[in-house]
């Protein structure tokens, strides 16, 4: 099998040096240009739309510059290396570009081979980073079983962080198990997942609804968007109003069919209680209550462990408090006695980097993976793929300390 091209994508406000790099790799059978772009926004575009390896992305340009874009196009694709290209003298913006995520530069004018052996060069190192994360062995976790999990996000509450946690979670369990993950987006009237992942869908579960006589595998596929971390979405419709089109059978023929192909099934739902809810909570093996530390947030979730339990569903609770680190007069320990459950996890506070990553369309876990919100994220993907932390598990003090010690939920 003959390996596959370099694609890249040139990025430059002068249609003559377009043209110039169009001539300089026309001969050079491992690399394809695949597109071109006049200014840094359209970059944006069509780094989405055409996934190049490689971007040789200018400085200067209108509308937005090479290096507001290269920052905003290595976030969002961590796959694709941006090599800039650079006059003589502009030092201190190379500097800032290597700052954003540009992997190399070049300085113009440059000869044939110094750009195709530079393009070639970073390739290679990208194919070899790519290649080392698959398997870095302390960051891969083994899934206990081989059958799908559905994990399904709950609270009866608005606003308590449902979307962020399974956005991030969902990244963090395909990061770490290398297996195959789709994240339903059930909050069928306003359901905001394609946002955090910066997709703009053309279609949604509702066009999925519309074929659902002759929905199987290959064409639900055609339905999911891929994002850059390997998840997939299946977004919710566009317009609150579709949510009535779908019904439970429409719900639980798309689970079904999702089962055969994906390793992990999250689902994100709405905060209530309707039909389709609990046929979710019926389908789920893990069911994450999501609470806060207000009392009306904790009211509800006391509520809402009443109709798991009366349902027989309460074993599969997982209790996850968000916003842990607020002082709000309410501790932990308040929350779990009321609700007569152990939180696994608590996920703290962090309003700028959960806002920035939210308004870049960039999951925190990918952006910001040092930080301690993306850490405690992780160690809840750990939880839940092990599916450790059972009530029984938490009672026994010599567990629920070793949990402590090793998640840091205290
Ligand atoms: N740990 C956190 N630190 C800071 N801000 C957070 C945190 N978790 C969530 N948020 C913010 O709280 C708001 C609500 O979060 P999110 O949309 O995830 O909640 P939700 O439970 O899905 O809401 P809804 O019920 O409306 O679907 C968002 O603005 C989000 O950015
Ligand atoms: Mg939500």
């Amino acid at each position: 099998m003959s390996k596959a091209k370099i694609k890249v994508l040139t990025v430059d406000d002068v249609a003559e040096t377009r043209d110039n790099i169009k001539r300089c790799l026309q001969y050079e059978e491992d690399i394809i240009i695949i597109g071109e772009c006049e200014n840094g926004k359209e970059a944006i575009r069509k780094a989405q739309e055409l996934a190049p390896d490689i971007i040789l992305m200018d400085i200067n340009m209108p509308v937005i510059d090479g290096i507001e874009a290269t920052e905003t196009i290595t976030l969002n694709h961590p796959n694709i290396a941006v090599i800039i290209m650079s006059v003589q003298g502009e030092q201190e913006y190379l500097k800032n570009s290597m700052t954003a995520g540009a992997k190399e530069y070049i300085i113009k004018p440059f000869s044939i081979s110094e750009l195709s052996n530079t393009i070639r060069k970073v390739h290679k190192v990208e194919e070899k980073r790519r290649k080392f994360n698959k398997q870095t062995p302390e960051n891969k976790v083994t899934p206990l079983k081989n059958k799908t999990e559905i994990i399904s996000l709950f609270s009866t509450k608005g606003g308590v962080g449902k979307t962020t946690i399974g956005a991030n979670l969902a990244v963090s369990i395909a990061g770490k198990t290398n297996r195959d993950v789709v994240l339903v987006d059930l909050d069928l009237q306003f359901g905001d997942l394609s946002i955090m992942f910066n997709i703009n869908p053309r279609n949604s579960i509702t066009e999925v609804a519309h074929n659902i006589e002759e929905l199987d595998e290959s064409l639900l596929e055609k339905y999911l968007v891929k994002h850059d971390s390997g998840v997939k979405i299946l977004p919710a419709p566009n317009r609150p109003e579709y949510a009535e089109l779908l019904t439970i059978d429409h719900i639980e023929k798309i689970i079904d069919i999702l089962k055969k192909n994906y390793d992990y099934i999250i689902i994100d739902t709405p905060p209530f209680f309707n039909d389709i809810n609990l046929s979710i909570l019926d389908m789920s093996d893990q069911v994450l209550l999501i609470a806060n530390l207000e009392l009306p947030t904790i009211k509800n979730a006391r509520l809402s462990m009443e109709v798991f339990d009366s349902l027989h569903h309460k074993e599969k609770v997982k209790l996850i408090v968000n916003r842990s680190s607020e002082e709000l007069g309410i501790q932990k320990i308040d929350l779990e006695s009321t609700l007569e459950w152990f939180a696994v996890s608590n996920i703290p506070t962090d309003n700028r980097l959960v806002v920035s990553s939210v308004n870049k369309g960039t999951p925190f876990v990918v952006s910001h993976s040092t930080s301690k919100i993306s850490h405690n994220i992780y160690n809840l993907a750990e939880i839940v793929i092990k599916n450790w932390g059972t009530q029984k598990d938490l009672k026994s003090n010599k567990k629920k300390n070793f949990i402590s010690k090793i998640f840091n939920t205290k």
